[in-house]
């Protein structure tokens, strides 16, 4: 009988993501019921509520930059004998933390966003006593039933990229993780704290060090977004992301350790300057 596995996702945290066009192909094979939850929802009641078996949730959320507490929340899924799956394709590399501290049953990160390695890089932790029992995606070699190495079994690939994560590994423990973040923090403050007075703006993202580290939202009162993004790029080549969810529709910024502080100047002098143009 197949057993129907109630994954909980918080609302405004995947979507549109790969990670969650994987949940959904999950639940159209197999039949697992999936429920979306708001942030502000106690988990602990939406996960009892919904006889939640595994939880998907973001280390950092795309959206806003919103760091989700995860060590809680896998501690409290543990207690309830819940797995939890976290998505970290914007936290390593970002902000410091330690993976055996969050708990979690399983974390994938991309390696090519916050720690400048190549593209096509990531990695994937399964704690130890779920390996034998998950499947790869490709196939391996019975020997590796317990083993890590099992979900690398992807036939021949290039060395170059694979090697390039040492490099870029080697280059963020020269600066060090917890001097990266605060440069990234003051980066973002720096256009944060004057594009904030303006009118019509509203800031997504907190400021807590506890729930962000350099990307921040914003959304504006009666202003066409793509024309926003589409006039910062073609007037001085700024590229920001577009964010469309269903609550508003914003900017976000993600400034890296390269970026220098004229370019941020550069950055908020021409959004203040579209903001008075763009409608
Ligand atoms: C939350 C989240 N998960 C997964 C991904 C996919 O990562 P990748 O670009 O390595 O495919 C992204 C991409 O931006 C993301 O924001």
């Amino acid at each position: 009988m197949a057993v129907r596995r109630a994954i909980l996702i918080p609302v405004g945290s995947l979507e549109g993501t790969v990670v969650n066009l994987q949940f959904q192909r999950t639940r159209r094979n197999r039949g697992a019921a999936q429920w979306q939850f708001h942030f502000r929802t106690s988990w602990s009641i939406a996960v009892d509520r919904q006889r939640a078996r595994v939880i998907l949730l973001c280390h950092m959320t795309y959206t806003t930059g919103q760091i989700f507490p995860v060590q809680r929340i896998c501690r409290m899924a543990r207690d309830r004998g819940i797995e939890t799956i976290v998505d970290g394709a914007h936290a390593y590399g970002h902000f410091p933390f330690k993976l055996t501290d969050l708990d979690c049953d399983y974390y994938g990160t991309s390696l090519h966003k916050w720690l400048n390695a190549p593209h096509g890089t990531g990695f994937l932790y399964v704690r130890k006593t779920r390996i034998a029992e998950l499947w790869p995606l490709n196939p391996a070699s019975e020997d590796l039933k317990a083993n890590i190495r099992k979900f690398e079994q992807v036939g021949t690939h290039p060395a170059a990229n694979h090697n390039a994560v040492a490099e870029a590994l080697t280059f963020h423990d020269t600066i060090g993780g917890e001097r990266k973040a605060a440069r990234l923090r003051y980066l973002r403050d720096r256009w944060l704290d004057r594009v904030s007075n303006l009118s019509g703006v509203t800031v997504r993202t907190s400021r807590d060090p506890q729930q962000s580290c350099g990307m921040a939202t914003v959304s504006f009162e009666g202003r066409d977004i793509a024309k926003l993004v589409s006039q910062l790029w073609d007037r001085r080549r700024i590229l920001v992301t577009s964010i469309g969810r269903d609550d508003f529709q914003g900017i976000r910024v993600s400034p890296g350790i390269q970026t220098t502080l004229e370019e941020i100047d550069t950055f908020r002098t021409t959004l203040e300057t579209l903001l008075r143009v763009v409608r």
